[in-house]
C-alpha cells in the first residue's frame, strides 16, 4: 500500500514530477440563476433604451437579478451543492475552494469561507480571485495548479456575481449589459482515481494589462473611497480589445496544449455581447455551432458567464467526455485568458 504525504508537503522533485503526470479533470459541474428574470422591455421603464437597441447591439433579451436579501455567497452555495452532486462528491472530500468573484458579500472575510463553512466544510482552504469577468479562468487555473503540485487533491472552482449591485441604474450604456448568477465545477487529481490522465485541464493562458485600467473600471473601493462604486466603461474600445485579445489567447492555449482550432470540439466564451462572441469565432475560424452561446438569457454575469454557459450545454448533452472544450474570458485590468480542457 503506498501512502500519499499530507497535501502540501511534497518536495521540489515530487512535485515536478507530479505536475507532468497529474491532470486536473472536471468531475461536474453546476450552475444556479436567481429566480427573479428583467427583460429588456422592463429596463425601457427605466431608462432610455428599447428591447431592439438592446438585442441589435448585444443579444441580451433577459437576465436574472439576485433578490434582496441574497448574496453572492448564496448563489455559490446552490451552484457548488449541483456541481458536487454531479460529481458524486461529498462537500468533506474537497479541499481546496477557489472562488472568483468582483461582488464579496462582504469585504472581508473571503465570500469563498462562506461557502466553505455553509456546504459544512472544516478542513482544507477557501480563498477568492479577483479578475472580474477572466475570474473564472483565473480560477480554474489557480486550481490546477494546486492540484497538479499535490497541494490539493479536490478542488472546487466557482464563479459567482451579483453584479446588479454595483450597476448605475440611470446609465443606459452599462446597466443593460449585466445580470446575477453562479457556476461551479468539481475538480479532481487525475491520477489513481481510475480515470484515463489524457482528460482535464490540458493547458490555461492567463494575462493583465494594467495601462487599460480607464477603459472598464468600477468608481469606488474601500481605500479610495470606502464605497464599491458603480461600473464605468468604454464600451466600443472595450469591444475591441476584446475580439483581438480574445482570439490572441485562445491560439495560445491551443499552442500550450498541442493542439490547433481543427481539434477544437467547443469553444465556451465569456458572455459579455454577442457580436464578441462571433468576432472571436470568425477569427479563428470556428463554425458557429461550436460555440456556446448564453448571453440572450444571461446577459453578461461576469465571473459566473462561463461555469454557467459550460454547465448548461454539459446539462443538455452538446458537451461530451472527451470533448476538447476552449474557455476564454477578457474582464477589468484589464486581464483575459484561456483554458483547454478535454472532458
Ligand atoms: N440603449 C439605447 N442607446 C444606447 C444604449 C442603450 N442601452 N447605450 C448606449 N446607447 C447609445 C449611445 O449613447 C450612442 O448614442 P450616440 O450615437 O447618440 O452618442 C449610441 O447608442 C451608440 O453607442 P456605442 O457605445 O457606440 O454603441 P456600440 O455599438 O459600441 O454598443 C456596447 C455599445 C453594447 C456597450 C458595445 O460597445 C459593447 O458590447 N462593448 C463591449 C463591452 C462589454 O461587453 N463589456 C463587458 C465587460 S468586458 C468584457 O466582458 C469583454
Amino acid at each position: 500500500m503506498s501512502i500519499r504525504p499530507p497535501a502540501g508537503m511534497l518536495d521540489a522533485a515530487a512535485a515536478q514530477a507530479r505536475a507532468s503526470t497529474v491532470r486536473s479533470q472536471i468531475a461536474g459541474c453546476g450552475s444556479y440563476l436567481p429566480e427573479r428574470m428583467v427583460t429588456n422591455h422592463d429596463l425601457a421603464k427605466l431608462v432610455d433604451t428599447s428591447d431592439e437597441w438592446i438585442v441589435e447591439r448585444t443579444g441580451i433579451r433577459v437576465r436574472h437579478v439576485a433578490a434582496e436579501g441574497e448574496f453572492t455567497s448564496h448563489l455559490a452555495v446552490k451552484a457548488s451543492e449541483r456541481a458536487l452532486a454531479a460529481a458524486g462528491t461529498k462537500a468533506d472530500a474537497v479541499d481546496l475552494i477557489v472562488l472568483a468573484t468582483t461582488t464579496p458579500d462582504e469585504t472581508f472575510p473571503a465570500t469563498a469561507t462562506r461557502v466553505q463553512e455553509r456546504l459544512g466544510m472544516t478542513r482544507g482552504v477557501a480563498f477568492d480571485v479577483q479578475a472580474v469577468c477572466s475570474g473564472f479562468i483565473f480560477a480554474l487555473a489557480v486550481a490546477d495548479n494546486f492540484l497538479r503540485l499535490g497541494q490539493a487533491e479536490t478542488a472546487l472552482v466557482i464563479g459567482a456575481e451579483t453584479f446588479s449591485r454595483i450597476l448605475d441604474w440611470q446609465d443606459r450604456s452599462t446597466c443593460v449589459l449585466f445580470g446575477d448568477g453562479a457556476g461551479a465545477v468539481v475538480l479532481k487529481a487525475g491520477r489513481g482515481n481510475g480515470l484515463p490522465t489524457d482528460r482535464g485541464v490540458l493547458s490555461t493562458r492567463l494575462h493583465s494589462d494594467g495601462r487599460q485600467h480607464d477603459l472598464l473600471y468600477a468608481s469606488g473601493g474601500v481605500s479610495s473611497t470606502k464605497t464599491a462604486g458603480v461600473v464605468r466603461m468604454d464600451g466600443p474600445k472595450v469591444f475591441k480589445h476584446a475580439v483581438e485579445k480574445l482570439s490572441a489567447v485562445v491560439e495560445e492555449g491551443l499552442t500550450g496544449a498541442g493542439l490547433t482550432s481543427a481539434d477544437i470540439d467547443w469553444v465556451v466564451p465569456h458572455q459579455a455581447n454577442r457580436r464578441i462572441i462571433d468576432g472571436v469565432g470568425k477569427k479563428l475560424g470556428l463554425p458557429g455551432e461550436r460555440v456556446v452561446v448564453t448571453v440572450d438569457h444571461h446577459a453578461n454575469t461576469s465571473a459566473a458567464s462561463v461555469p454557467l454557459a459550460l454547465t448548461e450545454a454539459v446539462g443538455d448533452g452538446r458537451i461530451k467526455p472527451n470533448d476538447v472544450v476552449v474557455m476564454e474570458a477578457m474582464g477589468g485590468g484589464f486581464t483575459w485568458g484561456a483554458a483547454v480542457v478535454r472532458m
